[in-house]
């Protein structure tokens, strides 16, 4: 089974992972990782710590020669922008907690209030740091290890935006390429594959920005090469569907998870919904894949299409009202350096946090402690067969 921590203040020294499970015998390397890194970090919209960071994790632990030992992988990224925050973000001196001066004022649509409430904290930088979306900058590090597992058994997740705003993509990515998915996405300043939506979601960013306001959006994440019976229907905790939406509601400003035509099934008959089935040779294909891959809580066989709404950022250079906790009056909220769109950095986001959470039902099926056993295991398996 895998499991993963996360730790790290936004401001703080660095983020630290542990990845617990990898089978031993997978290559990894911190260039892979790196890559991964730097395509979240792009996007149109980003703010100026974008330009600061660039991140780079380095493997700790649980790695020799360039092959994992099966044993815990420690990463870290330093966060290259804490000198400047030093003070601000000191672990130990009490001295300089007198200096400093308490944050009083949440921020609408974030976890400043319920988190202030919560562990009775009266400096709101306590929650800020923590619930900062700089946390995923280590699940991508720990995802792109969870890539490079899934690409020696060819599976691969990439993914695209959809939406930004109202400018929308009009176009059927059923066409494209896995392979060629994210490298033409990767190239569009907004990860857009249709040419005439991507000047309109830069126009509407470009909007926000002016008006000293922030938009969300609507990505697609793909996994293709899943074999079927991925996940379970025996268990409701096994049901991969419920797995995957779960795993993409982590990441912050995510609103709603669909799969396949989503909320679109509810208005249409069942005719125009379930994916037929056809013979060809000695397997079972589909005239369509509306179901996005999943049926019963489990892969079909057929790539997994998921896409998850953003909401709009909080953080507005033209600060929302909110209270002073401290004097009980109405105030304007907190100005934090912010971008203004991050939905092509949270596409990035959550092709990580679904490979990550696509391990253990993974595993679940086609388990062992090394890559020759899983290996050995999937040569072994016949295809699935109703024979
Ligand atoms: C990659 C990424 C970058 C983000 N950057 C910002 C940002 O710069 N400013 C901001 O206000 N929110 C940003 N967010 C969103 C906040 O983290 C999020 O809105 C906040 O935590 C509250 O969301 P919740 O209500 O879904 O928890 C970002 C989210 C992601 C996934």
């Amino acid at each position: 089974m895998i499991r993963f921590l996360t730790a790290g203040e936004s401001h703080g020294k660095c983020l630290a992972g542990i990845l617990e499970g990898m089978p031993a015998g997978l290559a990894v390397s911190e260039a892979e990782i790196a890559f991964d890194l730097q395509r979240r970090q792009h996007g149109y919209g980003r703010g100026e710590r974008m330009k600061i960071e660039q991140d780079r994790a380095r493997i700790l632990s649980g790695v020799r020669y360039g092959m994992t030992l099966g044993s815990p992988i420690a990463l870290m990224i330093e966060n290259r922008d804490w000198p400047n925050w030093r003070g601000v973000m000191n672990v130990e001196s009490v001295e300089e907690r007198r200096q400093s001066t308490p944050l009083t004022t949440p921020r609408p649509g974030h976890a400043d209030f319920a988190g202030a409430l919560k562990y009775r904290h009266k400096d709101i930088r306590n929650v800020i740091e923590r619930s900062s979306a700089r946390e995923t900058a280590m699940r991508v590090a720990l995802g792109a290890i969870c890539r490079r597992f899934f690409a020696e058994i060819g599976v691969t997740a990439a993914s695209h935006v959809v939406s930004i705003g109202t400018a929308h993509a009009a176009m059927d990515v059923a066409t494209t390429p896995i392979e060629d998915l994210n490298r033409r996405a990767d190239a569009s300043p907004v990860r857009c594959l249709d040419g005439a939506a991507e000047q309109e979601m830069i126009t509407v960013i470009d909007e926000a920005t002016t008006a000293h306001d922030s938009v969300g959006g609507i990505f697609e994440v793909i996994v293709s090469g899943l074999p079927a019976g991925i996940g379970s229907y025996a268990h409701p905790d096994r049901r991969l569907n419920a797995i995957l939406a779960a795993a993409l509601m982590t990441i912050p400003a995510i609103k709603s998870v669909a799969f396949g035509m989503g909320a679109e099934a509810a208005r249409r008959f069942g005719s125009e919904v379930h994916d037929r089935m056809f013979a060809e040779g000695d397997g079972v294909r589909r005239t369509s894949n509306r179901s996005g891959g999943i049926e019963g809580g489990m892969s079909t066989g057929e790539p997994v299409v998921m896409r998850a709404a953003m909401k709009p950022l909080s953080t507005l250079s033209q600060p929302l009202e909110t209270v002073d906790l401290a004097t009980g009056k109405d105030a304007v909220a907190l100005r934090e350096r912010s971008d203004v769109c991050a939905v092509p950095a949270a596409s990035v986001v959550a092709e990580a946090v679904v490979m990550l959470a696509l391990m253990n039902p993974f595993l679940e099926k086609t388990g062992g402690d090394s890559m020759t056993e899983i290996q050995a295991h999937l040569a072994a398996t016949p295809p699935p067969s109703w024979a």
